[in-house]
C-alpha cells in the first residue's frame, strides 16, 4: 500500500492532530505520520489511506476518535524508567514533602500520561519503599492519559516480563503476584493505590474537575510526573501544557520531565533543583521545605549531552530506531509501542520472509514473543539473531534474562558470559544500540545480573 499522502491532506491531517491531541508531526515526522495513518486506515477497514486521512479530518464520527487517537499515540513505557528518578523520590523528595505536610497529613501526586500504568504503579512503590511512614494519611496517586485503551490495561494491572526490563527481580517478585510464566499481576494494596482517569492534556485547566464525583481535583499536587510526554508536542503547545501543569502544583510542589525532556519550551518558567543524579522543577524559590539537593548538579539543565548516562537502562528503548530506517522494520516498532503485538508479529514475520538474515528483525521477532508470553518461540528467535551475529550484546543479554525467568540458571549464566565475552572494543568505548552505555558500564551491569542470579 502506497502510504503517501496529497500534500493538502496531510497538512489538513497534521493539523486536525496538533489541535485535538497536541501531538506534533510537522517536517521530519510527516513520514511517520503517513505510516501511522496507513495502519489507521487498515484499522479501519479503508484499503486506501489518502481517503481515510479525507474522511478522518472531514467526517471522523465522535464515537470513533477515541480509536483514532490510540493510532497515533507512543505508549513505551516500563516500571521505574530512569530508575535514578524513583531513587530520588523515595530517599529526598518523598520525605521532604511528607514532613512539608505534617499538619495536613495528605499527599496529592499526579502521573500525566501515565501510558499503561508502569509509571503511577512504580510511584505506588516508591511511596511503600519510602522510610516515612504514611499510614493514616490521605494519598492521592492519579494516572491520566487521552489513550483509554492504555488506561484499561492500567486498570487491569497486568504485565510481561517486558515491563520489567529496567528492574531486578526482586521488585517484581515484592510488588507483583506471579499469575503464569509471563504475566505478573500488581498487588491489590498498590493497585488500590492509584486512580486511573482519562485525561487530554491539552484541553486542561487547572480548575478542571473530572465527571466521577470521588475523582480529585485537578489542583495542589504535591508532585507532578509528565515525562516523555510533552517530547512529541509543538515547543508552543508543549509550554502551554507546563503552564497549566504550574497552576495544578502547590505552592511547595515539583515537577518531574524525562531527561530528555530538560530543554522543553516553558520549564524556564520554573525553578529548576538538581537532587540526587536527577533534576526536578519548583513550581517557586519561595517554601523552606522543598527537598534540597544533596549532591552538586551532575549536569547544567537543557544541556542534553551532558546527562549522566544510566547505568541500569541497558534495555531502554529495546525497540530504538536505527540510524537509517527500514521502512518495514519501523512500521513493525511502532505497532509494537502502541501495544498492537499479535499485528506487529504478523507483520514482522512478513518482513523476515524477505530478511531472513537481517538479526534485528529477528532481535525484534523475540521482542515481540516476549511480550506476547511466547518464551520458548522467543528464545528461539534470540538464537537466529545470535547465530547471524554472535556479538549481538542485547541478544545474548535478553537470551539471559529469559531463560533466568525460567529457571534455567546455568543457561542463563552462559548468556551472560557470552555477552562479557563479545568484544565490543576499550571501556570507554560507546554502543549506540545501547542508549549510549559504554563497553565498561555494559560490562558491570551484565556483572551485577551475574551476582544476582548467583545469590539467588
Ligand atoms: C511514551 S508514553 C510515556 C509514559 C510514561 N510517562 C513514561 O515516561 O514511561 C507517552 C504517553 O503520553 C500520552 N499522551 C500523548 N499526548 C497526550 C495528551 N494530549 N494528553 C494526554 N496524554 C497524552 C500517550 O497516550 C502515551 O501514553
Amino acid at each position: 500500500m502506497n502510504n503517501t499522502l496529497l500534500p493538502e491532506t496531510l497538512q489538513a491531517l497534521e493539523l486536525k492532530v496538533a489541535r485535538e491531541t497536541g501531538l506534533d508531526f510537522s517536517s521530519s515526522r510527516n513520514r511517520d505520520l503517513e505510516a501511522r495513518n496507513a495502519l489507521a486506515a487498515k484499522e479501519f477497514g479503508f484499503s486506501d489511506p489518502e481517503t481515510f486521512a479525507r474522511w478522518v479530518v472531514s467526517s471522523l464520527p465522535a464515537k470513533r476518535h477515541e480509536q483514532w487517537v490510540e493510532t497515533l499515540t507512543v505508549g513505551e513505557t516500563y516500571f521505574r524508567r530512569e530508575a535514578e528518578v524513583f531513587e530520588t523520590l523515595e530517599k529526598q523528595v518523598i520525605p521532604a514533602l511528607a514532613a512539608n505536610n505534617t499538619a495536613s497529613r495528605r499527599l496529592k501526586i499526579w502521573c500525566a500520561g501515565c501510558s499503561t500504568g508502569e509509571e503511577a504503579y512504580s510511584l505506588a512503590i516508591s511511596l511503600a519503599r519510602t522510610k516515612v511512614d504514611l499510614k493514616d494519611w490521605d494519598v492521592t496517586i492519579l494516572g491520566t492519559d487521552m489513550n483509554t485503551a492504555s488506561l484499561k490495561k492500567a486498570e487491569v494491572g497486568r504485565y510481561g516480563l517486558w515491563a520489567f526490563r529496567n528492574t531486578p527481580s526482586w521488585f517484581r517478585d515484592h510488588y507483583f503476584m506471579k499469575l503464569s510464566n509471563n504475566v505478573w499481576e500488581i498487588r491489590p494494596e498498590l493497585h488500590r493505590a492509584v486512580t486511573f482517569l482519562p485525561l487530554n492534556l491539552i484541553d486542561l485547566n487547572h480548575t478542571q474537575r473530572f465527571q466521577r464525583p470521588d475523582a480529585p481535583l485537578l489542583a495542589d499536587f504535591d508532585l507532578i510526573l509528565c515525562r516523555n510526554v510533552l517530547m512529541y508536542f509543538a515547543p508552543d503547545t508543549a509550554s502551554g501544557v507546563l503552564q497549566a501543569l504550574k497552576a495544578s502544583l502547590c505552592k511547595t510542589g515539583l515537577l518531574f520531565v524525562s531527561a530528555s525532556e530538560f530543554s522543553l519550551k516553558g520549564l524556564d518558567e520554573f525553578v529548576s533543583a538538581p537532587l540526587g543524579d536527577t533534576l526536578a522543577f519548583r513550581k517557586s524559590t519561595s517554601p523552606a521545605a522543598a527537598p534540597k539537593p544533596v549532591s552538586a548538579p551532575a549536569f547544567v539543565p537543557k544541556v542534553r549531552h551532558q546527562q549522566k548516562p544510566r547505568k541500569a537502562s541497558v534495555l531502554r528503548r529495546p525497540l530504538a530506531r536505527p540510524p537509517k530506517p527500514v521502512p518495514k522494520l519501523d512500521e513493525v516498532r511502532q505497532l509494537a509501542d502502541t501495544g498492537r503485538w499479535p499485528e506487529a508479529l504478523n507483520l514482522c514475520l512478513r518482513v523476515l520472509k524477505e530478511r531472513e538474515l537481517d538479526p534485528s528483525a529477528h532481535y525484534l521477532l523475540a521482542v515481540l514473543h516476549i511480550e506476547m508470553g511466547h518464551l520458548k518461540e522467543a528464545v528461539l528467535a534470540l538464537q537466529r539473531a545470535l547465530y547471524l551475529d554472535p556479538a549481538h550484546l542485547l541478544a545474548h543479554f535478553s537470551l539471559g534474562h529469559l531463560l533466568q525467568s525460567q529457571g534455567f540458571a546455568k543457561a542463563a549464566k552462559k548468556s551472560f558470559e557470552n555477552a562479557l565475552n563479545v568484544d565490543r572494543g576499550a571501556a570507554a568505548q560507546v554502543l549506540p544500540e545501547l542508549d549510549g552505555l559504554t563497553v565498561g558500564q555494559f560490562r558491570e551491569l551484565v556483572r551485577q545480573t551475574l551476582q544476582e542470579g548467583d545469590s539467588l
